[in-house]
C-alpha cells in the first residue's frame, strides 16, 4: 500500500483587518494587554460579502493549482468548521458543486482540532480505497459568533480558510503517523449555543446596543437571541492548561509512533491559539521555541483554519524542504486534540496523476 501526501496548500484570507488598536476604540482592552497575553496584533474579519464558501474556494483554488490537479479530479472533500454558513447541506457539497468534483463530501466539527480530524479522515478513506485525490479544508467565520462586548473572547478569534490537496505518494513518505482523541467531559469549556436546532437562528433579535460604536463593516456581526446566550464562550484558564498538556502529549505520541526523536522534527505547525501556550509547550518538550511555526500575530485564532493557513505560509516562506519531518498538531473544543507527522514530499509530482 502506498502513502498519502499533501501535494498543495492554499489559503483564503478576508480582506478586512482589525488591529488591536481598533478594538481599543470600543472595548475595555489595550494593544499591550492583548499582545502580552496572547501574541495577537491583528485578525481578519469576513465582510458581509465574504463567507466560508468564498474563503474556502480561494484556498481550494490555490491548493489545486499548486498540486497541478483539476477540481474534476478530486473525488473526496472533507471540510472542518465550527461556524458553517448554514446547517444543511454541508459546505463540502457546495464546494464540490463549485469545483466540479465528485465522490463523498462531508463536514466535520472538532473545534480547533478540526483540520487534523479532517486530514486523518481523508487519509484513512484514501488508504481504504474510497478516494484518490482529496481536498481537506479548514474554514471559519468566528467573528460572527463571538460577543464583541466580551473582551475575554472577542480579542482572540479571527476568520479565514485553508486547504490541502492530498494525493498518493510512495510508502514511507507523506503522512506517516496520525493521532486523534477527545474528552467529552470538557464539552463545556468552549461552547456556542446559537444556530443549532435547540436555539434556531430564526429566534435572532435585533442588534446589540452599542454596536454603532464598532468600526465598519462590523455592525452586521452583532445579533442577539432574545435573552438566550448564543455566543462563543470559553473558560480561558482551563483551556490554556489543557492545550499545553495535549500539544506536548501529541508531539511525543507521534514521534514515538514513528520511532523518531523530537529533535529530528524540522518544524511543528501547531494550532495558533496563543503564543504563551506554544512557549510553554516548547519549554516542556525541551525544544527551541523556533521549532513552532507562528503567524497568530496577524490572524488571531482561526480555529479549524489555523493549521492549513500556517502550513501554507511556512511552505511559502521556504521553511519546509523535501524530506523534512513536520508535525501538525491541534487542540480545541470538545475537548479534542490530535496530530499528524509527515515526511515532506515535494508537491509537484503526483504519482499516477497530473503534474504541474
Ligand atoms: N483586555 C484587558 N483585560 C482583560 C482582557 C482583555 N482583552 N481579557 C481579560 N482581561 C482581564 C480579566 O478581566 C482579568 O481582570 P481581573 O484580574 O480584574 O479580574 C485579567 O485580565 C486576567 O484575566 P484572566 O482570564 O486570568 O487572563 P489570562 O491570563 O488567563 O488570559 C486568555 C486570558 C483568554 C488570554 C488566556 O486564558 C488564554 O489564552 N487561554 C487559552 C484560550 C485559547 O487558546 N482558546 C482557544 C483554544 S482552541
Amino acid at each position: 500500500m502506498g502513502g498519502i501526501a499533501i501535494k498543495g496548500c492554499g489559503k483564503g484570507i478576508p480582506r478586512y483587518s482589525l488591529h488591536n488598536r481598533d478594538l481599543e476604540e470600543f472595548l475595555d482592552t489595550s494593544h499591550d494587554w492583548i499582545v502580552s497575553r496572547t501574541g495577537i496584533e491583528e485578525r481578519r474579519v469576513a465582510a458581509p460579502d465574504e463567507d466560508n464558501v468564498s474563503l474556502s474556494l480561494l484556498a481550494c483554488g490555490q491548493a489545486l493549482e499548486r498540486a497541478g490537479v483539476e477540481g474534476r479530479d478530486v473525488d473526496l472533500i472533507v471540510v472542518a468548521t465550527a461556524t458553517p454558513d448554514r446547517m444543511v447541506p454541508s459546505l463540502a457539497c457546495t464546494l464540490q458543486r463549485e469545483l466540479g468534483s465528485r465522490g463523498p463530501a462531508l463536514d466535520i466539527n472538532a473545534g480547533c482540532s478540526g483540520f487534523i480530524y479532517a486530514l486523518a479522515i481523508a487519509f484513512h478513506l484514501m488508504r481504504g480505497g474510497i478516494a484518490t485525490r482529496a481536498l481537506v479544508v479548514g474554514t471559519e467565520t468566528l467573528t460572527r459568533i463571538v460577543d464583541w462586548r466580551d473582551r475575554s473572547t472577542c480579542v482572540i478569534f479571527g476568520d479565514g480558510a485553508g486547504a490541502a490537496l492530498l494525493a498518493p505518494c510512495p510508502e514511507g513518505e507523506g503522512i506517516i503517523a496520525a493521532s486523534l482523541d477527545a474528552l467529552g467531559e470538557g464539552d463545556g469549556l468552549i461552547r456556542a449555543e446559537g444556530g443549532g436546532a435547540r436555539m434556531m437562528a430564526s429566534l435572532a433579535g435585533g442588534l446589540v446596543p452599542g454596536n454603532h460604536l464598532l468600526p465598519s463593516p462590523l455592525p452586521h456581526l452583532h445579533r442577539t437571541w432574545n435573552g438566550i446566550d448564543p455566543f462563543l464562550r470559553m473558560d480561558g484558564k482551563e483551556v490554556f492548561k489543557f492545550a499545553v498538556n495535549k500539544l506536548c502529549a501529541t508531539v511525543k505520541e507521534l514521534c514515538s509512533a514513528a520511532g523518531v526523536g523530537t529533535e529530528e522534527v524540522s518544524l511543528i505547525i501547531p494550532h495558533q491559539a496563543n503564543l504563551r501556550i506554544l512557549a510553554a509547550a516548547a519549554e516542556r518538550l525541551g525544544v527551541p521555541k523556533e521549532s513552532f511555526f507562528t503567524n497568530i500575530q496577524r490572524y488571531g485564532n482561526t480555529s479549524a483554519a489555523s493549521i492549513p493557513i500556517a502550513l501554507e505560509e511556512a511552505l511559502r516562506a521556504g521553511m519546509i524542504r523535501e524530506g523534512d519531518l513536520v508535525i501538525l498538531a491541534g487542540f480545541g473544543a470538545g475537548m479534542t486534540w490530535g496530530g499528524a507527522l509527515l515526511r515532506w514530499q515535494d508537491g509537484q509530482a503526483i504519482e499516477g496523476g497530473r503534474t504541474a
